[in-house]
């Protein structure tokens, strides 16, 4: 987990664990856990040793990240603030609703990394260049 702040638009989310007897279970829903209706979800895993995903950011996607398995760290910025996440846990997800660049390192072999998210996929939605990222921000800031 960060214990530093986290950038605007991020936040950590702890999930039920539904433990028994027999083992464990996460339940997701949309209005519940996650604070919108989903209409996307896509899933990263086999990324290769030292391989970096993401670098963007998106003008009006809203996500919810979590690792099924493995772990992976995420850097989040928002322009002013650049936090760490180690996402290491299934029942801990990061919520990303605003305008925020996210990385995503140290893949372990084993990482299933979730995405739930609000929109179909959009590649006009996406800012992959961090200097277009931050006159974004610039812009909704004035
Ligand atoms: P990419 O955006 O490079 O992934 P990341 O930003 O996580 O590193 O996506 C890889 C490919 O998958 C690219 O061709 C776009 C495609 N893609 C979809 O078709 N739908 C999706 O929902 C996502 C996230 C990616």
């Amino acid at each position: 987990m960060s214990p530093s702040p986290l950038p605007f638009g991020c936040r950590l989310i702890d999930f039920t664990l539904r433990g028994d007897e027999r083992g464990s279970l996460i339940a997701l829903e949309a209005g519940k856990e996650v604070p919108f209706e989903i209409r996307r979800t896509y899933y990263i895993f086999g990324t290769k040793e030292g391989v970096s995903r993401g670098f963007h950011a998106h003008r009006q996607l809203q996500q919810l990240l979590l690792v099924l398995n493995g772990s992976c760290r995420l850097v989040v910025d928002d322009g002013e603030t650049r936090a760490e996440v180690i996402l290491d846990r299934p029942d801990t997800g990061l919520l990303i609703t605003g305008l925020v660049w996210r990385e995503m390192h140290d893949f372990s072999h084993d990482c299933v990394l979730l995405a739930l998210a609000d929109r179909p996929y959009d590649p006009a939605d996406y800012l992959r260049n961090y200097a277009d990222f931050t006159a974004a921000v610039k812009q909704i800031t004035a």
